[in-house]
């Protein structure tokens, strides 16, 4: 039976380049789940975009001397270089400023509104008296009330990741001019978190023993010790989503009020790129779907408890509001796999001190395959991890090179040169033939549940352990030395050999899909695994935003035991992977923090 899988994964801010810590952290989990479910002829929408608004933008723009529309198509470029490079395959990848997403979220307000989730009320919030300015979220940082934090935002705070109430902060300071702003009241609206309470403790609740316990401790533990209380979600500020009410002038939609509707906004964006106005119905209105939020650990609040508290208070209205004859509510999050950290070289990654490696900066030295390989069996899942130079540089060696691509290379050649390109005849099959493809042909369920389970780096490393299951065989086989004695013999060892790698070669494919495309091609099939990716110019009254695109290739399912046939016609390879020299581990810890 076919699944519907909405993959929803985090908006990076426009203000800063993508380093591997966000790769690791939400975009390639998410990659690697999609195409997992493509290759299953699963039904997947992959959504995602710059979020580029609030006072992450404001603050670069101002720091810069730029405007935060400027910043924001810059890095938002910066970004579909990336995801194309490096095969991070959305079906959309949009931006937060676009009319559609304003249209969307502006009705989702509405719909709250209407449904008596929000409030109005005076609030106290820094203000700078030099500016003549309140300093929402960002422009204010301090000490965290409930940590010690000293870098904690006015929001937010980065260490023990609670969301924060401004007004508590202590010791704050503007990020303007470092001056001491004073309190002043203005009026909000309020999402009434407090009356939304027990909904949304019962469906954390029906999460427990099934989400990550982390991600539970960060939003059912939260929710027991402390209760929820009203959240302002309007700003004072000019950059973003206008409130769609009379009388709320240079107020807009805190940006992550309205950057998680995104996930919503972007579906039914695809229905428009699609020509199906009521595409983004089969995911979101869909009981039968599951959502998947691929998120670090600093998003979990707003994806446990903000997001499905807006998606609970809407209910029905969306449906309605979009003209649906028999509205539905919309779909809760399935799973919200958050991941923790990685550090680089043993210290926090920080952009401000250069102690970072670029995806992009990256990509002009190596290949997209090792760094998606390397962020995978290093993936934060469970705790922090740390990217090691040194580390790269042997998974690179002793396991892509070594065990996966040596193997898929040596049978290869070997084959193409003794039997012309052509799969061999090979005979009756061993009891020790049959048992190794078992072995590899189990590796379809098994990396499947780890794949579902979100366990990708288990996953990849079964994969990879298989993959030392054809060595041994090789090594016991050893067609290299039957060839002299006996050419059947050797033959019906290659037979074997090709079969488990055309199979392990799917199994690699979600995590290293490039490779994998290109092995399957030496090994004879003319199609494409995944479908391709491209960049759309839309226009609307807030001017042009360029648009990632997937195209997928057929349907059906791919994830199966290969079927290679002796007679087949198969290419002459070329190495997949590229050795790397030892001294590029110092060449590269030597670029960090100048
Ligand atoms: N921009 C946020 C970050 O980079 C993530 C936003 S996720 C969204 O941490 F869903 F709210 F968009
Ligand atoms: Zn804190």
């Amino acid at each position: 039976m076919t699944e519907t899988i909405l993959v929803a994964v985090a908006w990076p801010y426009a203000n800063a380049e993508i380093h591997v810590g966000n790769l690791t952290g939400s975009y390639l989990p998410a990659d690697i789940f999609a195409r997992y479910h493509r290759l299953k002829g699963n039904k997947v929408l992959m959504v995602s975009g710059s979020d580029s608004h609030g006072t992450p933008i404001t603050v670069r723009a101002d720091a810069e001397n730029s405007t935060p529309l400027e910043v924001y198509k810059r890095f938002h470029a910066g970004f579909l270089e990336l995801f194309q490079q490096l095969g991070i395959t959305y079906d959309v990848f949009t931006s937060t400023h676009t009319s559609n997403h304003f249209d969307v979220s502006q009705k989702i307000f509405l719909a709250l509104n209407q449904n008596g989730f929000m409030f109005q009320e005076k609030q106290e919030q820094w203000y700078s008296p030099a500016q003549s300015r309140f300093l929402p979220d960002r422009y204010v940082e301090g000490i965290c009330y409930i940590c010690g934090f000293e870098n904690a935002r006015s929001d937010q705070c980065d260490q023990c990741g609670n969301m924060l109430e401004a007004s508590k902060l202590i010791e704050p300071k503007s990020k303007i001019d470092g001056s001491t702003p004073e309190l002043r009241e203005t009026t909000h609206f309020f999402l009434d978190l407090g009356k939304l309470e027990p909904e949304i403790k019962r469906f954390l609740q029906s999460k427990e023993d099934f989400w990550r316990p982390n991600v539970l401790k960060q939003s059912l533990g939260q929710i027991q010790t402390d209760g929820l209380r009203g959240r302002p979600i309007t700003r004072d500020l000019d950059w973003g989503i206008p409130v769609p009410l009379p009388g709320q002038t240079g107020k807009c939609l805190y940006v992550w009020f309205e950057a998680v509707i995104g996930y919503l906004s972007a579906a039914v964006e695809y229905g428009n790129f699609i020509e199906d106005q009521n595409a983004w119905k089969q995911w979101w209105t869909n009981p039968e779907c599951k959502s998947y939020y691929f998120i670090g650990k600093d998003n979990i609040p707003f994806h446990a408890i903000i997001w499905p508290a807006e998606l609970l208070g809407i209910n029905t209205t969306f449906d309605e509001m979009m003209n649906s004859s028999n509205p539905q509510p919309l779909v809760l999050p399935y799973d919200v796999p958050a991941n923790e950290f990685m550090n680089l070289e043993g210290k926090k990654i920080s952009g401000s001190r250069n102690w970072a490696v670029y995806g992009r900066d990256f990509l002009t030295r190596y290949d997209p395959d090792p760094l998606r390989y390397y962020l995978t069996v290093n993936m934060p899942e469970n705790r922090d991890t740390d990217w090691d130079w040194n580390d790269f540089y042997h998974r690179n060696n002793d396991e892509l090179v070594a065990t996966w691509g040596n193997l898929a290379n040596r049978v290869l050649s070997f084959a193409h040169k003794h039997w012309d390109g052509i799969v061999p005849e090979p005979g009756e099959l061993t009891e020790m033939d049959n048992e190794l493809l078992q072995t590899i042909n189990k590796g379809f369920v098994t990396i499947s549940d780890e794949i579902e389970a979100v366990h990708l780096r288990a996953a990849l490393q079964e994969a990879m352990r298989l993959a030392s299951e054809v060595n041994k065989y090789l090594d016991t086989t050893a067609p290299w030395n039957q060839i002299k004695l006996n050419k059947q013999v050797a033959a019906r060892a290659i037979f074997v050999a090709m079969q488990a790698i055309d199979s392990l070669k799917i199994m690699f494919a979600p995590f290293i899909p490039f490779t994998s495309q290109t092995l399957h091609n030496y090994l004879g099939h003319k199609d494409q695994l995944f479908g391709t990716q491209s960049v759309k110019t839309c226009m609307d009254e807030l001017g042009d935003h360029d648009v990632l695109r997937y195209h997928p290739v057929g349907s059906g399912s791919k994830w199966h035991p290969s079927n290679l046939k002796a007679g087949d016609r198969f290419e002459k390879p070329s190495p997949l992977f590229k050795k790397l020299d030892n001294s590029i581990v110092e060449e590269e810890r030597s670029r960090l923090g100048n």
